[in-house]
């Protein structure tokens, strides 16, 4: 073996060192061995002065393009690490900062549950625009212009005919022109209304309506269906109570009323000593309704109501303030997971 060959094979050697060198240290070690004062390179260059002339060219020349080489490559290699670590400002042994993972918002929370039971019955999900036409918010569902029931709704007007809707109810009108029985829907969607915001009242709120139009379909159904919806959103032991009432949209019109959940009936603060909570307005859908949309109000029959997402979630939750669902305060919505 000749010296020149010594020359290629610690090159090579070192060569494969450094590339799988994990730290700056490694990177120390191997410069010491190959290149350091008594490194292996370094000790051929030394003893070049007894070789001859001829192989002093040529060792010389290797040597010293083989310790160029292994300094760029040296050099190189601690840029790397230079890169990963010794740039780096924080301590990788600490604990991370983890992230808190939000919760979805109570009443979307409540929407989903609503549905989640609807689904169970067999009811599928409509939904439609926020800015409805005057058309479906109101006279598709029978109540003709300048009728005092438009009073009870409190509504924010949009330029050219368009409101802000007051009720999710219109998507009734729109579906019920778009299928023909039987059909069974849910519509949950946000609402606006004019009204002084307080405590018991916002400007914004949920609603989740739902109808079913099918032949022959009673009042015995509706209630069926809502006490069904009831025991599975409040529990066995609720009890339901309906009352007679109006909307324009239905014919005949209920509201219900469920027992206090939090005294049972027998009368307490949160059902000022009635021993019932109103929960929904309900009703067997006006013919008229029907009629407009298209559907043979002769032949079919259906039911409707709409639940106020809010109002139930308050007395389910005993939260005392709607604005709290609108306030954006972590603290409170932190509290339902
Ligand atoms: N849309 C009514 C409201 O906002 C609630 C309602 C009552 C909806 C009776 C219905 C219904 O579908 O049948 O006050």
């Amino acid at each position: 073996m000749s010296l020149l060959d010594d020359v290629n094979r610690l090159k090579q050697e070192a060569l494969q060192l450094i590339s799988k060198a994990d730290s700056l240290e490694r990177l120390g070690e191997i410069h010491v061995k190959y290149l350091g004062r008594k490194g292996a390179i370094t000790s051929i260059l030394k003893g070049l002065k007894d070789l001859s002339l001829e192989a002093k060219k040529s060792v010389g020349a290797a040597a010293n393009t083989a310790r160029a080489e292994l300094e760029e490559n040296l050099a190189a290699a601690k840029e790397r690490f230079g890169k990963t670590t010794a740039t780096v400002s924080f301590d990788p042994t600490l604990p991370g900062t983890s992230s808190r993972i939000g919760v979805i918002h109570l009443a979307k929370q409540v929407i989903e549950e609503m549905c989640q039971i609807f689904y169970g019955m067999g009811f599928a999900i409509a939904r439609g625009p926020d800015i409805e036409s005057d058309y479906y918010n109101f006279e598709a569902l029978n109540f003709p212009p300048d009728h005092p029931a438009r009073d009870m709704q409190d509504t924010f007007f949009v330029e050219g005919n368009r409101v802000l809707r007051t009720h999710t109810t219109p998507l009734q009108a729109r579906v019920l022109e778009q299928q023909q029985p039987p059909i069974k829907i849910i519509t949950p969607g946000l609402c606006f209304r004019n009204e002084a915001i307080s405590s018991r009242a916002h400007v914004a709120f949920h609603q989740v309506d739902g109808f079913l139009v099918d032949e022959g379909v009673s009042m015995a159904d509706l209630k069926g269906a809502l006490v069904a919806f009831c025991k599975a959103f409040y529990g066995e032991a609720v009890k339901l109570r309906f009352r007679p009432s109006f909307f324009p949209f239905t014919e005949p019109s209920a509201e219900v009323d469920i027992s206090c959940l939090l005294c049972g009936g027998t009368g307490c603060q949160l059902c000022q000593q009635t021993g019932w909570l109103e929960i929904l307005g309900c009703g067997m859908i006006d013919p008229n309704v029907l009629d407009m949309a298209g559907i043979d109000s002769e032949k079919y029959t259906g039911y409707a109501f709409g639940i106020g997402v809010e109002r139930t979630t308050m007395l389910k939750y005993r939260i005392n303030d709607i604005r709290l669902f609108f306030n954006n305060d972590i603290r409170f919505l932190r509290q339902f997971k």
